[in-house]
């Protein structure tokens, strides 16, 4: 039996379908795609339109994840459902049982948001399904998605020159970068290497360097001064010892805008450093890359264009959905010499640098066509859109550290240098353990709420709340709430 015409279509829609349909039941007819669209189409749209309604976040304190989450293992269905059953399931079963990461409240980690057409890009790229690892199979496609690689490019001041690959996230971003500058910068034994990062650098670079094949020791975590950025000085020491030691440093990661509490190093600092000591010099930019767009970004992350590599991620600062990031190189051909293999079966690969075969520059070869989720949405709305939606969130930052400045006891653990802020609620009395519970209280009692979601982290051993404004669908409606919450949760927990 067809799964569609089984259970999903009217008895007038069951007419429409063909004797092909039947017979192959993964090849629906014209008519039967149409009603599929139309209604996912309604389901998504309803629960975007009320997405400011939705509670920011599940109840992780009330729900029982695991019995609910356990509900919905299945066995391998041998035979269809209809789709209306399923589209329950996924909007009324599944996808309330979440982060509410698309709602406005949604403050936590580093939120992003979604924008519609990426959602609608994903839908023609998956239906048209072409091939873009090889410039070949879909040179127009390619060719779209390398004008995304060349507007990021431009946000960030990079000549027209530069290049780069879209990925998946930040991390698989970072690791992409951490072996071109091992292909770059050191032979095929490798292991006297050294790595200098910072210790708020986001531990994806850790992970980048073990998979990469070093040692976790040879990643070396420099401290940071009082606003959280890394200490030159320290750094500079750290390199001599470890040449006097015989190894072999060779990349140095900044960070532009860390993921605890938003710092950005001195990148210019940093490039000097980076140019004296021969190092390969890498920003982690995945949350603070985008607000380059904006003069306060630009005034915040000067030097950045001095990088050998930067990742940045969509999915956060140009709020794509997830699965978005990007490393851009300075020299292209750099990311080409790391990755560039061949094989008899392989359609031939582009000699000329402006014909870009993906495969040839990154660890991947098939993939999605991530491209038109970024190329999309900025050309519908025009880059100022962002820009404008950026300033926002800046401001919005700033309007909620000013506030929280004004409730008794709170702490500023980080000024935003972005859009985000860190604090703790410090009552005179408790011992510093005690103040840590206290603000893991203060944290659940206003996820609790649910009209926002909010993260902690630790800082130097004190437990802080993190308030990180980057949703497109955050305004300030949503930000008195949260301080109304916030001023309410305390009043609550204040001893009598
Ligand atoms: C500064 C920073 N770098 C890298 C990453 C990793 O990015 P992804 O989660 O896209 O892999 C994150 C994630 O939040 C981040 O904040």
């Amino acid at each position: 039996m067809v799964v569609l015409r089984a259970r999903c279509l009217t008895v007038h829609e069951d007419e429409a379908m063909n004797e092909e349909t039947q017979t192959y039941p993964l090849e629906p007819s014209p008519d039967q795609m149409r009603i599929m669209v139309d209604k996912a189409a309604e389901r998504v749209i309803d629960h975007i339109a009320s997405l400011p309604r939705q509670p920011a976040s599940y109840d992780a304190h009330q729900v029982d994840m695991r019995a609910r989450a356990g509900a919905l293992a299945e066995s391998l269905p041998e035979r269809g459902t209809d789709l209306d059953g399923l589209l329950d399931l996924l909007f009324r079963e599944a996808i309330p049982l979440s982060f509410n990461t698309a709602a406005p409240g949604y403050l936590a980690y580093i939120p992003g948001g979604g924008v519609f057409p990426s959602a609608v890009a994903d839908f023609i790229a998956n239906a048209v399904n072409r091939y873009v690892g090889v410039w070949i199979a879909a040179p127009g496609l390619a060719q779209l998605e390398l004008n995304v690689v060349r507007w990021f490019c431009e946000i960030i001041g990079y000549p027209p020159s530069a290049g780069g690959i879209l990925t998946s996230g930040g991390s698989l971003a970072n690791f992409t970068a951490v072996v071109t500058a091992r292909r770059e910068r050191l032979p095929d034994d490798f292991l006297a290497g050294t790595i200098y990062t910072s210790d708020q650098t986001h531990h994806s670079l850790r992970k980048a360097a073990v998979l990469a094949g070093f040692p976790e020791e040879n990643v070396r975590e420099i401290a940071t001064n009082e606003n959280y950025e890394i200490r030159l000085d320290d750094l500079r020491r750290r390199i001599a010892e470890d040449r006097e030691d015989g190894l072999r440093p060779f990349m140095l990661v900044t960070s532009a805008g860390t993921t605890s509490t938003g710092a950005v190093d001195d990148l210019d600092g940093a490039a000097d450093v980076a140019e004296a000591e021969g190092l390969w010099l890498h920003v982690d930019a995945a949350y603070g890359g985008f607000f380059m767009l904006t003069e306060r970004g630009r005034a915040s992350m000067r030097g950045i264009e001095r990088a050998d590599s930067i990742v940045l991620d969509p999915h956060k600062g140009l709020f794509l959905p997830y699965g978005n990031g990007s490393l851009l190189v300075r020299d292209p051909e750099a990311l080409r010499r790391a990755h560039t293999t061949f094989a008899d079966y392989m359609p031939e690969m582009q000699q000329d640098t402006d014909l870009v075969d993906f495969c040839q520059i990154s660890p991947e070869l098939s993939r999605d066509f991530r491209g038109l989720r970024a190329w999309l949405p900025i050309k519908l709305f025009g880059i100022d859109a962002f820009r404008s939606s950026l300033d926002e969130k800046l401001d919005l930052a700033q309007w909620a550290t000013d506030q929280l400045r004004e409730v008794p006891d709170i702490e500023i653990l980080a000024e935003p240098r972005l859009s985000l802020t860190a604090f703790l609620w410090a009552p005179a009395g408790y011992s510093e353990d005690g103040l840590n519970d206290l603000n893991r209280e203060l944290l659940t009692c206003v996820n609790a709420r649910q009209n926002v979601y909010i993260t902690g982290t630790m800082l130097r051993g004190r437990y802080a709340l993190r308030i990180c404004v980057l949703s497109f669908r955050t305004h300030r409606d949503r930000m008195e709430r949260c301080m109304v919450d916030i001023r309410e949760c305390i009043e609550e927990l204040s001893p009598a």
